[in-house]
């Protein structure tokens, strides 16, 4: 194909995303983009430049042209949205998580084994150049193994409501979490094990959040990988309105500690004092989109497979179960 031909499905955040950084891509065009909110659809048609705007993800998928989709909607639909352009022969990146449910991850990855397109899920961490130092860094035993890395936010209950939703966007270990899962996996270069976790629901009830049924929106657990290093994270996303707590990241491993600052620094601390990395590329998404249209163009395998997504995913859901028993999980 000498053009690739693009529909992006969900014109909300992460599909206005995708559509400007699909711009960035060599030798692409494009095609559709569908929203049931009309004037979201229309609006990014004008914007970027697409061909034609659609409120069903079905019309978008009927017009000429395309080779590859972008779904980016809220994960209860994921699946719908993604199994769609599959059957209709189109390569698809999806936003993470896979989906909310380990039934509708496995039948999307039946479906591209059926379909022989390919599938690829939004964990854009992967191209953030902070990642790779600190992979690096631990990787090369800078700060020793077995290591410990540590993520604490308290955040308020999102705006967005439906990410809060057990029915629709899965809470924080659903939605958010999995970046982490992914990325340790990454850093750590393992697999995870065992879960232990204790949370609670401060929303629930909460006024801010009519017709909403809240998951777990408040969590601390820790995830051991095989090679005994430890991914924590005490997170919430229950807090009243206007309130955040200030939080950290960082890592401590027997020799050192890394701390993780925003998204482009990170300063690594062992007995021979400090060692700032600063001003680290964290422009991702058009890196993103560019494997996965060398992925499609030259045959080669996709930036974040489904089998990655899915056991993120699985982790998401040990972590509920975890709180749900009061045992640990093993995976
Ligand atoms: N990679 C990241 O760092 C990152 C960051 C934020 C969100 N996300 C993910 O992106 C996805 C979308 O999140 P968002 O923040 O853009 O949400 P959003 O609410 O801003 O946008 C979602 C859009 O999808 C539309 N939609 C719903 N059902 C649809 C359907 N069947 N067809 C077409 N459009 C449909 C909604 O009307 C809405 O406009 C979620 O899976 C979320 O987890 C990823």
């Amino acid at each position: 194909m000498s053009q690739l031909g693009i529909c992006v499905i969900g014109a909300g955040d992460l599909g206005t995303t995708h559509a400007q950084n699909w711009l960035k891509v060599p030798d692409v065009k494009l095609i559709s983009v569908a929203d049931p909110i009309e004037e979201r659809a229309k609006a990014a048609c004008e914007k970027f430049g697409f061909e034609n705007w659609y409120p069903d993800h079905r019309q978008a998928l009927e017009q000429p042209g395309i080779h590859a989709v972008s779904v980016a909607v809220p994960e209860y639909v994921h699946r719908e949205c993604s199994e769609a352009a599959m059957r209709k022969g189109y390569n698809v990146i999806c936003e993470k998580p896979i989906s909310l449910t380990i039934e509708d991850a496995e039948a999307m990855i039946a479906t591209r084994d059926r379909t022989g397109v390919k599938l690829t899920f939004g964990f854009c961490k992967r191209f953030m150049e902070q990642v790779h130092t600190v992979r690096d860094l631990v990787q090369g035993g800078r700060i020793g193994r077995p290591c410990v890395y540590r993520f604490v936010a308290g955040w308020e209950r999102r705006p967005k409501m439906w990410i809060m939703d057990k029915r629709y966007g899965g809470g924080p270990i659903i939605d958010f979490c999995c970046h982490y899962f992914d990325q340790w996996g990454i850093i750590f270069g393992a697999k995870p094990v065992r879960v232990m976790a204790a949370g609670m629901t401060f929303s629930e009830g909460a006024e801010e959040l009519p017709d909403i049924l809240p998951e777990l929106d408040t969590a601390n657990f820790t995830v051991e990988y095989d090679t005994g290093d430890i991914g924590m994270i005490s997170i919430t996303w229950g807090l009243p309105r206007g309130v955040q707590t200030a939080g950290f990241e960082d890592l401590i491993g027997p020799d050192g500690a890394i701390q993780v600052s925003g998204a482009k620094k990170v300063t690594l601390k062992t007995k021979d004092g400090e060692e700032a990395f600063e001003d680290l590329d964290a422009d991702m998404h058009a890196k993103q989109l560019n494997a996965f249209a060398e992925s499609i163009r030259e045959g080669k395998p996709v930036p974040a497979g489904a089998e990655d997504a899915l056991l993120a995913l699985k982790v998401s859901h040990a972590v509920l179960e975890s709180v749900r028993t009061g045992k640990a999980v093993s995976l």
